[in-house]
């Protein structure tokens, strides 16, 4: 039953498709890194390519094995060379009529038994499946970043999804090293069902002006053991992202609970997105992040 994975499409070169590239490169794979634009793709190369210099720097990697992972990597703007792979991830931005789209062009080029999967944090894998050729070889598959540290991956089988792609799949997962979770198609699956309204719920508590954004992230990180604060965290996953997770939970499930907090709104409609944009809760253009209120 078991087919080898060799090539693997990642469509989507931003932090968390440059992540599961880096990651997939790494474990000895091929990997098609994919986006709209090819200087996209190509800066997501050599950021990865930084990436591993440091870790050489640091001593945490071999030079041979560094240079054998980016030569690993190839960044592509087009579907066709896809047909080569025997997974393709979707890991574009976590909008519906987007991912919709790019389910459909790589459809043309599925391989018959290749999987595709999706690495959204919240949208139904069930509903999704149906822009595939094949459902039963639809599953989500969901990563959390930095891609190359965190050691979880959920795997999210949808009403169709066969259980030798679901098989497959944590076969893939656990041979990049990670510990699997497989979670039932339900919004927000285990992990951001549980983490996306405590960051919305920070948010709450800043904007009801409880607490400073620093005393907001220090109660967290040492009263509950956290490596950061929510506040801190919200800004790293991104605020727009945060608040389409929000967004996704308050309508998949109609649940007033996962309104969204007005100042996250607020927040991300001055363009405010935490790290990726240098501002969100902390001002990071000095290098060193700095609260905003
Ligand atoms: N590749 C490989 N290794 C890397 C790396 C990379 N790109 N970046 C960092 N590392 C390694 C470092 O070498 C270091 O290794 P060492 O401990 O052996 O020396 C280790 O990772 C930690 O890195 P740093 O020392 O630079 O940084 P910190 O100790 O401050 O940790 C952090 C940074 C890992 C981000 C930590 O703060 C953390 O765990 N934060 C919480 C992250 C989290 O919750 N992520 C989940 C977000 S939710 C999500 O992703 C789901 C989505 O759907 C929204």
């Amino acid at each position: 039953m078991q087919k080898t994975m060799k090539t693997i499409a990642v469509i989507g070169a931003g932090q968390m498709g440059s992540g599961i590239a880096q990651t997939i490169a790494q474990h000895g794979m091929d990997v098609l890194l994919a986006d709209v634009d090819l200087t996209v793709a190509e800066g997501a190369k050599s950021a990865i390519e930084a990436a591993f210099g440091k870790l050489v720097g640091r001593g945490k990697l071999e030079i041979a094995g560094a240079e054998a992972a980016i030569a690993r990597i190839t960044p592509i703007a087009e579907y066709a060379p896809m047909a080569a792979a025997q997974l393709i991830i979707e890991a574009a931005t976590e909008k519906e009529a987007i991912k919709q789209a790019i389910f459909t062009q790589a459809s043309k080029v599925l391989a018959p038994d290749a999987i595709m999967a999706s690495n959204t944090s919240s949208i139904p894998i069930t509903r999704m499946a149906n822009f595939s050729p094949d459902p039963a070889r639809f599953i989500g598959l969901h990563f959390f970043n930095p891609v190359p540290v965190m050691g979880l991956i959920e795997i999210i089988p949808g009403l169709a999804t066969s259980a030798e792609t679901t098989a497959r799949t944590r076969a893939f997962a656990e041979s990049l090293g990670k510990q699997v979770v497989e979670v039932q198609d339900e919004p927000g699956f285990v992990v951001n069902r549980i983490l996306i309204p405590m960051l919305n719920e920070a948010a709450f508590v800043l904007g009801q002006g409880t607490a400073s954004i620093a005393d907001i992230d220090k109660g967290c990180r040492i009263g509950l053991n956290h490596p950061m604060g929510p506040l801190e965290l919200a800004d790293f996953v991104g605020l727009d992202t945060v608040l389409d997770i929000v967004r996704i939970l308050q309508k998949t499930t109609g649940d007033a609970k996962y309104r969204p907090a007005p100042l996250l709104v607020k927040y991300v409609e001055a363009g405010w997105l935490g790290r990726k944009t240098g501002r969100g809760f902390y001002d990071y253009s000095g290098g060193t992040p700095v609260p905003t209120r």
